[in-house]
């Protein structure tokens, strides 16, 4: 089973970060906005999940959301996530099947972080999962720019110069 596979059986479609998605499930309910913290501004579904595929050599730009994700491995070859949080600290985390080389099947990036994702291996892809609640709207979803972000964090030039478009 490679990309192509996956990508027509379960009906993904490009992303704008990279990569491709579909959203498989948004909760019915949702919570008030005044009952959320101020960033939000707006109602949220209580939850949202997506499949998310990434084939080599194409990467998840780097970007950030207001809400916790986490993100879970289904199938193909260990996926990278590259996060910058708030100080300038890179925490580089690995998400797979094989704990003896550092992977985890499940992995958590914190709210506010910026982050990216990339393939460990040329030549392969990652199918896995995103799951964040309070759940996901596209006005929580900021793209990095990259010469903002270089200024911001001029100590990882070389990466944000790789995973930025
Ligand atoms: N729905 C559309 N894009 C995304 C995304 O990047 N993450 C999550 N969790 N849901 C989405």
């Amino acid at each position: 089973m490679d990309a192509r596979f996956w990508i027509e059986q379960l009906g993904l479609l490009p992303h704008p970060e990279g990569g491709y998605y579909r959203e498989i499930y948004r909760s019915a309910e949702s919570v008030e906005a005044e009952h959320l913290p101020s960033r939000y501004g707006g109602d949220r579904a209580f939850s949202t999940a997506i499949y998310y595929l990434l084939e080599h050599p194409d990467f998840s730009a780097f970007h950030r959301l207001k809400s916790d994700e986490i993100w879970h491995f289904y199938d193909g070859s260990p996926l990278i996530l590259w996060l910058i949080d708030p100080a300038g600290a890179l925490q580089v985390l690995r998400l797979g099947r094989d704990p003896a080389r550092g992977e985890q099947p499940v992995r958590v990036v914190p709210a506010g972080c910026w982050f990216a994702a990339s393939l460990e291996h040329p030549q392969s892809f990652a199918l896995v999962g995103c799951t964040v609640a309070p759940g996901f709207d596209f006005v929580d979803f900021e793209l990095a720019e990259r010469e903002a972000l270089l200024r911001q964090f001029p100590q990882h030039r070389a990466l944000i110069e790789r995973l930025t478009r």
